[in-house]
Order: C-alpha cells, then structure tokens, then sequence
C-alpha cells in the first residue's frame, strides 16, 4: 500500500477532523507502532504499522465508541426517511459497521451523546442496573425551590402516575437547573420538571457518569472516545 501522511490517516478512519488530528499529533498523544509521532506530515504504511489516538486503536477490529456533541434539530435516531437524524452527522465508514445511538436525546436537547457498535457498551450505560447517572443542563419557566429539590430526592411521580428513581435537582439560579438521574424514560426530565411546574425550555446533557462533554467540541462535532474514556463509564468492556 501506498504511504500516506499520519494526519490524513488519522481523518480517513473517521476518528476526527484534520485540524484536531494534527492537534492530538504535535501534542504526543498518536502512536505508531507504540512510539509517538509528533509530525503530522510522518508518512506511514497503514498496511503495516497500528495507529493508536488517545489510547484507542484505529481502524482495527474493535468496537469503536464516539463522543458526539449533539446540536440541536437532529433526531437521535439510526435513520428516519425525511429528518436528519445523528448518524449523518458521522462519517461512512462508521456507519458501514452499523454505529448506533445509546439511548437518546430529543430532537432540540443538545450535549454529550454516545455512539456505539458495541451492544454490550449500550447496554451498560442505559441500564438503571448499572446505576450510570445523566446529567442535564436545564432552563426553567419558573422558579425552582428547596421543595422541589426534596421531590427529586424522594422520586418525582410523572403526571401519569409514573415513578422515577430518586434523582438530584440543584439549583443554578437565573432560571436555570442542574438535574441528575440514572434512568432514561422518554422525555424523563422534561416531564420531571413539569410535573412540578416548571416547563423546560432548553436542555443540554453535560456528563454520562464521569464522562463530561469535550469542550473543544463545537455542536456537530465528534470524536472517539480514549480507551480510558471508555473503561471509566463502562468498566472492563475493552477486556471482554
Ligand atoms: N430528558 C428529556 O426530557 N429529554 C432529553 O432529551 C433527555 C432527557
């Protein structure tokens, strides 16, 4: 095989853009072969040598596991025949090994979503067995109290009669929230926060567990995870 530079490698996996591929490259954090490359113009024979970005391997036989800062009007879905759904916004190769969502966002909610081709992955982190907390960044119409932080506390009663786990609400003032919950019903904090008179108007997930959101992450935009990314929110999955 032809030798191709290091960065272009990098963008042709999928893994990140050029400019963050050049980025992660001068700052040591792309081996090859084990040994760091700080050049991105190195010229490489894929064929022969593995790449490894961040810790996780490129390109191999692995499940991969991405980080996607989801803006708002995309649908968290795998394909919907006339809206944009998340997978557009990834590139071909990873769809061709059937990336997926784990769990979902609404349409207008934005922040940290998780994609993966890895079952199990999905599973751990949307299990309430698995006690993986979600956080949200949410702006009220209303003002929240200390007898709403007690509510969450003891488990909000949806207006269905749905109960929810205890959850954590905390208050940021100027209308705005922070709520942690380790389940994920449909349209969960939403109807958390109505049910308690204060309609949602803008709602933006921070963390998965203790996975925060990258924030050199521009809405749109995504990256894989680091192995050590990957093992915190779903331990030993790199070893099954
Ligand atoms: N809860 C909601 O109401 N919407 C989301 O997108 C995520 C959690």
């Amino acid at each position: 095989m032809p030798l191709i530079r290091l960065d272009k490698y990098i963008t042709d996996t999928g893994a990140c853009s050029r400019s963050r591929a050049r980025d992660r490259i001068r700052s040591g954090a792309v081996l090859v072969d084990g040994a760091a490359v700080t050049d991105p113009a190195a010229k490489i024979d894929p064929e022969t040598v593995s790449v490894r970005l961040d810790g996780a391997l490129l390109n191999a036989e692995e499940h991969i596991y991405v980080m996607l800062h989801k803006p708002a009007g995309l649908l968290t879905a795998s394909r919907d025949r006339h809206r944009a759904t998340v997978l557009d916004a990834m590139p071909e190769e990873w769809k061709r090994r059937g990336l997926f969502p784990v769990g979902r966002l609404d349409k207008d909610t934005t922040g940290l979503l998780l994609l993966t081709d890895d079952g199990v992955f999905a599973h751990r982190v949307i299990s309430p067995k698995s006690g993986v907390t979600k956080s949200y960044l949410a702006g009220v119409d209303g003002v929240p109290g200390p007898e709403d932080v007690r509510a969450f506390a003891s488990g909000i009663e949806l207006k269905d009669g749905t109960k929810c786990l205890p959850a954590r609400l905390e208050i940021l003032g100027g209308g705005r929230v922070r709520v942690e919950i380790s389940e994920g019903k449909y349209h969960q904090i939403k109807r958390m926060l109505a049910s308690r008179g204060l309609p949602v108007l803008s709602l933006h997930r921070e963390s998965i567990g203790a996975l925060k959101l990258d924030p050199s992450l521009a809405p749109g935009e995504y990256r894989l995870l680091t192995a050590a990314e990957t093992e915190t929110i779903a331990p030993g999955i790199l070893s099954k």
